[in-house]
């Protein structure tokens, strides 16, 4: 057999070149701008959330003014984004940032999903873009690029086999925390840019090579899931 493939130096090197880095959160280490990214593109797209962003750091630059603030004007300048239930997670998790961690967020995955609003994989994103934990995102784009990738067929909707995907993907993380933020970055990208739903782009993918799903002809059988 030929040498193992190395999937993460493999993502890290196609990130470099060929993901995006026009995001005003990129290259971002401050918890609370990652954060406050990471919140808003949960259920909303990148070009919407952009104008969003920019008002809110404008208003909040930090965790203590977002803290300090209203709950009306919070929901404000939320308007229009949607699920109105973020706004109010978003003010109340600035609130015991500064509350019970001295205005600083935790640095650990473990600890960032124990805050409000924020599940595990983004207390993974968070905590692998600033701080290099070597995590993984395991939102459902990452599912869809991972389930295919590895042929992994078992039903997601049950939730050992979404566990086991996430023990899997702790498998294939860089060995270097400084490779931490491209990789998950281009964790995103691959979702978000090649391995689309419908029509993935395999030629343009890095992990082509490697990939059971395009292998087996059909990568849009990846994954599997009886319900959502
Ligand atoms: N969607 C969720 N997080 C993102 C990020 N950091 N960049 C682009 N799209 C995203």
């Amino acid at each position: 057999m030929a040498a193992q493939f190395d999937a993460a130096s493999a993502l890290v090197a196609w990130q470099r070149v060929h993901g995006r880095h026009d995001l005003p959160w990129q290259g971002e280490r401050d918890p609370y701008r990652v954060w406050l990214s990471e919140i808003m593109l949960q259920q909303t797209q990148v070009t919407t959330v952009l104008g969003y962003y920019a008002r809110f750091l404008a208003r909040f630059p930090d965790v203590a003014a977002l803290a300090a603030a209203h709950g009306d004007e919070v929901l404000g300048l939320w308007a229009g984004l949607g699920y109105y239930s973020r706004a109010r997670h978003l003010h109340r998790c600035a609130q015991q940032v500064v509350a019970e961690h001295g205005g600083q967020f935790p640095r650990s995955a473990a600890q960032l999903a124990e805050l409000p609003g924020i599940g595990p994989s983004t207390a993974a994103a968070i905590a692998s873009f600033c701080f290099g934990e070597r995590t993984s995102i395991l939102d459902g784009n990452v599912k869809r690029v991972l389930t295919r990738l590895l042929g992994y067929g078992e039903d997601l909707a049950v939730l050992r086999h979404e566990r086991a995907l996430w023990a899997l993907a702790q498998g294939l993380l860089p060995s270097q925390a400084a490779d931490m933020p491209a990789y998950t970055q281009g964790l995103m990208d691959l979702g978000a840019t090649v391995c689309a739903v419908r029509e993935p782009r395999c030629d343009a993918c890095p992990w082509q090579q490697a990939c059971i799903g395009h292998a087996e002809g059909s990568p849009q059988a990846y994954p599997v899931r009886t319900r959502k």
